[in-house]
């Protein structure tokens, strides 16, 4: 969809002038006091998601799970979870939310099942149970050890024996998430049948959780020459699985779908055969090349902030998917640090810093997609000992770094305080009371201590208010089709603070000038903007504009959009 063709405005897709808020359930709102997050606190912000304007809510997990990885293993995919609520309340919040406008995109987690649920149960059973095949089994090699070296994303090995009948089963993450054989038909059929009852109960599209990885290079599996230990598993049958799922599931639907498919380690080349509109596979995807650049070997060794290689990283996948395909944008989720602690100064430059981003964001061809709390410059949090902490993957990384590596317990805590997931998950910040609003009871896992000054009702009462910057960018989005579908041109690559680049439909060009740093910044900006119109800021106008219209200086985390 090149935007020079002067009839793409009219053809656009809708999610290409839309934005996407995801709701992680058990940290949005809980409405009944058991300390864990719900659906009907979900239905009791409606209001608050309208307010903000976005077009589509992207629901985290909500179906029945032991919750080992929070919801992210399922035992059965077509109920509610009890903690959160029943079907009868998921029609409520879904009719509630289509009746202001907002869409439900739910969260397909399809290349693994919970161990508990019944199609594993079946297939553990038997050698010869009918859905044995429906996951990978393998016999133990020769000396009894698994088929190979594969590791689980949340440390240890990728395969575990099973004692029922004396084979390994593959799973990526836990081992409570067993990986579907998405090469037996049934499988699929299974998971389609799965999809096409929830579009029919209405809901309106599909996350789709690491579904690169639901085809595995079938080739690696077996034998010890296939220990590999790292790179991806993708096979290259998953365009013929998506092309599949869009025939069985979206072909013929008239409704207006989402698909965006989260994809650990792709290239903009394999990106654009995945969001090639001809090609029928999904509407856009969730890439990592730019959350990855401030990690070392290891997720949990952090590097410092590379600005250079954030923006041409983000600059290559507009280039990469401007003539084709689609991008998402994003800087945060429920897997990620928060934005403003990662990127920003979470301290002094709160404020500027939250919104410098969010401008950066936004201004970018592609659909941003906004983490619950991220429109209040929710920080991560700090707790002081790992026990406070309750994701799997930190708490399995920090057992394995400490006791099997005999790394420096203070080392490894201040990794998981920097990059674990749980940054992302502790409660939204609804007010200063001792809960922060989110519970009357005792939270699931700590609220921030910040609580008391960072919440929505404190943002809503400034005059420097996130939340209605965040508003104007979405109405931004809503109303020019330059925002929407506009060309990008990165300007100064290399430079080490200054992230500038324009945005051009027609004779209709935008420029985006920002200040990624603590210290004031002066020098020429990389365009003439003598008579431009600033359209948004951070900061108040600056007195001098006017006399020196090409030379500047930006305020810390000053943040300005011109229309040239
Ligand atoms: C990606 C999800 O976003 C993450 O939260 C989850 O742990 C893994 N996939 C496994 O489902």
């Amino acid at each position: 969809m090149p935007a020079s063709d002067s009839d793409a405005p009219a053809r656009a897709p809708w999610w290409t002038k839309a934005v996407v808020y995801q709701v992680y359930p058990r940290s949005f709102a809980d409405s009944d006091g058991d300390g864990v997050g719900d659906l009907g606190g979900i239905r009791s912000k409606l209001d608050y998601l309208a307010d903000l304007g976005v077009d589509a809510v992207w629901l985290s997990p909500v179906y029945p799970s032991p919750q080992h990885d929070n919801g992210y293993d399922i035992s059965d995919y077509q109920e509610i979870e009890p903690v959160f609520g029943s079907l009868a309340e998921f029609d409520l919040l879904l009719a509630e939310a289509h009746e202001r406008g907002i869409k439900i995109v739910m969260d397909l987690v399809v290349n693994h099942t919970s161990d508990e649920h019944a199609w594993f149960q079946e297939s553990r059973s038997s050698l010869t149970n009918p859905k044995r095949d429906w996951y990978w089994w393998r016999k133990p090699q020769a000396d009894g050890s698994a088929p190979n070296g594969w590791g689980s994303a949340f440390s240890g090995p990728a395969w575990t024996l099973d004692d029922t009948t004396g084979e390994y089963y593959l799973h990526l993450f836990a081992k409570q998430q067993p990986d579907l054989n998405w090469e037996n038909p049934e499988v699929r059929q299974a998971v389609y049948s799965m999809m096409n009852w929830w579009l029919d109960r209405g809901v309106d599209g599909f996350r789709m959780d690491v579904i690169n990885f639901i085809a595995k290079r079938v080739e690696l599996v077996d034998g010890p020459a296939a220990a590999t230990g790292g790179g991806s598993p993708m096979g290259p049958q998953i365009h013929d699985f998506l092309q599949e799922m869009h025939r069985e599931v979206f072909e013929g639907r008239r409704g207006e779908h989402l698909t965006v498919g989260e994809m650990p380690g792709v290239s903009t080349d394999d990106a654009l055969l995945f969001t090639d509109p001809a090609r029928h596979e999904v509407d856009m995807i969730f890439q990592f090349e730019h959350v990855g650049l401030d990690q070392g070997e290891h997720k949990f060794d952090v590097l410092p902030r590379n600005l250079p290689a954030l923006k041409q990283s983000l600059s290559r996948w507009q280039d990469g998917l401007a003539a084709t395909g689609w991008n998402s944008l994003y800087l945060n989720n429920h897997d990620q640090p928060r934005l403003v602690s990662r990127f920003g100064n979470d301290t002094t430059y709160r404020y500027e810093s939250a919104t410098l981003w969010a401008l950066v964001l936004h201004l970018h061809r592609g659909t941003p997609y906004i983490y619950q709390g991220e429109e209040i410059g929710m920080t991560n949090v700090r707790f002081d000992f790992i026990h406070d902490y309750r994701d799997l993957e930190s708490l399995n990384h920090y057992r394995e770094a400490v006791e099997d590596f005999d790394l420096d317990p203070g080392t490894v805590l201040a990794g998981v305080q920097t990059m674990g997931r749980d940054n992302a998950r502790t409660p939204m910040q609804w007010d200063a009371s001792p809960q922060a609003g989110f519970t009357t009871g005792t939270p699931w896992l700590a609220v921030n201590p910040n609580s008391a000054d960072i919440n929505v009702a404190a943002d809503l009462s400034t005059e420097r208010s996130i939340f209605r910057f965040y508003q104007s960018l979405i109405e931004l989005r809503h109303e020019s089709e330059v925002v929407a579908l506009g060309d990008f041109a990165l300007l100064e690559p290399d430079h080490e603070a200054l992230y500038a680049f324009t945005r051009t439909l027609g004779d209709e060009t935008l420029l985006v000038v920002a200040n990624a740093s603590d210290a004031p910044l002066s020098g020429p900006l990389p365009a003439d903007v003598s008579g431009a119109e600033l359209v948004l800021a951070n900061y108040p106008a600056d007195p001098d504009a006017a006399a020196h219209p090409t030379e500047t200086t930006l305020r810390p985390w000053e943040a300005r959009l011109y229309r040239l």
